[in-house]
């Protein structure tokens, strides 16, 4: 198990101050305060399983910007940026930015609606890219173009799963041959033919339900063996756990009050230092 490389962004100024997608409701109270502990328990996990978390500063205004992995797509050296669909969220773009620029990463701007790992998911060899409600297909091609591998479009049509990570999760991208890459998702958050090139691509994958979706079941950070999840996610846990995986639970009711989970709020940093020298099989 390789160790990992993380972003993530305190929720210091998170409020759910406005509705962009329908798990936000801005009469229901949040408290601040357990949000706080809550993201520390994840990002002390993350450390414990001996990866490494990077901090981006929180910024007052800007109560989104814990969801750390809408900012970018971070792979081989190079970080292609967030163009955000929402004017509420336009101007955490520029702090991901100086983030990125600051730390040794050749910084790429998107042309389209672009929410980063949101809606783009690394497997090893291919990138999984969702649009429908958020990222634009014409960022899937400026992402082939920026990086080399090929991106697999798949379209969303359920408003609660608004974004890929919410309705698919890589569980293992090791990619090591002649072991495949294994993801984990829900059928019925994606068109009819979405579903199916992701069947034909990945027949071993885990099938989640509609319970373990709106769990946020999928919105998860795994390393190949332990997979840190919403601990309300408890179905999802018991497929992992069979599945042979190490289900980590954490509890995250303040930030899923936004909209997000475990994933929302971790960014991977895939190889920093440029491609591997063998191009992993997808
Ligand atoms: N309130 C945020 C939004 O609607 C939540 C983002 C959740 N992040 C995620 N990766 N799904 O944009």
């Amino acid at each position: 198990m390789k160790p990992r490389s993380y972003l993530m962004c305190p929720p210091d100024h998170f409020q759910v101050a406005y509705a962009i997608n329908p798990w936000m409701d801005p009469d229901l109270p949040v408290d601040a305060e357990l949000a706080g502990k809550q993201w520390l328990r994840l990002r002390e996990t993350l450390a414990e399983l001996g990866h490494t978390v990077h901090e981006l500063a929180p910024v007052p205004g800007l109560p989104d910007l814990v969801y750390a992995a809408n900012g970018g797509f971070a792979l081989d050296g190079i970080a292609l940026g967030a163009r955000f669909r929402h004017p509420q969220r336009v101007a955490e773009a520029a702090e991901h930015r100086r983030w990125y620029e600051q730390h040794g990463w050749r910084y790429v701007a998107p042309t389209a609606v672009a929410e980063g790992e949101g809606d783009l998911l690394w497997t090893g060899g291919l990138i999984l890219g969702g649009y429908g409600f958020r990222t634009q297909l014409a960022t899937h091609q400026q992402v082939q173009e920026t990086f080399g591998y090929p991106v697999i479009s798949l379209r969303l049509v359920d408003p609660r799963f608004y974004h890929l990570d919410t309705a698919l999760a890589v569980l293992s991208d090791t990619a090591a041959a002649p072991v495949p890459p294994q993801i984990a998702y829900f059928p019925g958050a994606f068109s009819p033919a979405s579903a199916r090139i992701l069947g034909r691509l990945f027949p071993d994958a885990l099938i989640a339900d509609e319970t373990d979706a709106a769990a946020f079941g999928l919105n998860l950070v795994s390393d190949g063996r332990h997979v840190v999840l919403n601990a309300e996610a408890t179905g999802m846990a018991g497929r992992l756990a069979a599945a042979g995986y190490t289900p980590v639970p954490v509890e995250l009711s303040e930030l899923k009050k936004g909209g997000g989970s475990v994933k929302c709020c971790v960014l991977e940093l895939h190889r920093k230092n440029g491609a591997s020298p063998v191009a992993p099989a997808p």
